[in-house]
C-alpha cells in the first residue's frame, strides 16, 4: 500500500479556503488534516468548529482532526457533528486516555493518539490494539513550517516493531516537518501515514509535491 498522505490545511490560505480544499479534492492526497490548537495545550490558535464544518462542505476526503486541546473529551462529539471522520488525542492531555479513546470509537470515528517528540511510546503498550492510528509528532506541536526533528526515525522503527509485535492494525503517522528530503526515509522506516503543511501549500505546484512524498 502507498503511503497516505494528508495535507494539513493549517497551511492553506484561508481567505481562499474553499479552493484549497478543492486543490487537494483534485490532487493524489488522501485525507485532510485538521489541526486545532486552543492556546492551552499549545502556545497557539489555530481555528475551531465553525471553519472544521465549513471545510466539510467541499472537503471530498475523509476529514482527520488532530486535537491539540485540554480535556479533549469536551468537544468529541462536537468535532464529529463538525465532520471529523477520525480524531486523534494527546496522550500527555488524557490523564484515562483508554476511556478517552473508547469515547472517540462509540462515535463511530477512528481513533488515534498523538505524541509529543519527548514523548515515550511505553504509554501505548496497552492500548495497541485499541487504536487505529498513532500520530508520532515529529517538530512540537503548535505552528507549522517547523524543522523534523531526526529522531523520529528511530520511533517510527520501534512503534513499528511494537505494532508488528502485538499484531496490531494500527496506521503510523508522521506530523511536522515532512517534505520531500525526508519522505521517503519515513516510508522506509514504516510510517504508513505523513502529514504536510507548508511542504504542500507552499510549493509552486501543491498536487506534484503530494505525489512527490507519496511513496
Ligand atoms: C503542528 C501541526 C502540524 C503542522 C504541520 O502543530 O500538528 O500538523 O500543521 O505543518 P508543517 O508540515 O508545515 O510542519
Ligand atoms: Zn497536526
Amino acid at each position: 500500500m502507498k503511503t497516505i498522505i494528508a495535507p494539513s490545511v493549517l497551511a492553506a490560505d484561508f481567505a481562499n479556503l474553499q479552493r484549497d480544499v478543492e486543490l487537494i479534492n483534485e490532487s493524489k492526497a488522501d485525507w485532510f488534516h485538521i489541526d486545532i490548537m486552543d492556546g492551552m495545550f499549545v502556545p497557539n490558535i489555530s481555528f475551531g468548529l465553525p471553519v472544521c464544518a465549513a471545510i466539510k462542505k467541499h472537503a471530498k476526503k475523509p476529514m482527520d482532526v488532530h486535537l491539540m486541546i485540554e480535556q479533549p473529551d469536551r468537544y468529541l462529539e462536537a468535532f464529529k457533528k463538525a465532520g471529523a471522520d477520525m480524531i486523534s488525542v494527546h496522550a500527555e492531555a488524557c490523564p484515562h486516555l483508554h476511556r478517552t479513546i473508547q469515547n472517540i470509537k462509540e462515535l463511530g470515528l477512528k481513533a488515534g493518539v498523538a505524541l509529543n517528540p519527548h514523548t515515550s511510546l511505553d504509554c501505548l503498550e496497552f492500548l495497541i490494539n485499541d487504536i487505529d492510528y498513532v500520530c508520532i509528532m515529529s517538530v512540537n506541536p503548535g505552528f507549522g513550517g517547523q524543522k523534523f526533528i531526526p529522531s523520529t526515525y528511530d520511533k517510527v522503527r520501534k512503534l513499528k516493531s511494537m505494532i508488528d509485535a502485538a499484531n496490531a492494525d494500527v496506521l503510523i503517522q508522521i506530523d511536522g516537518g515532512v517534505d520531500s528530503g525526508n519522505a521517503e526515509k519515513l516510508a522506509e522506516a514504516g510510517a504508513t501515514v505523513l502529514v504536510a503543511g507548508s511542504y504542500v501549500f507552499g510549493a509552486e505546484d501543491p498536487k506534484a509535491a503530494i505525489e512527490k512524498i507519496k511513496f
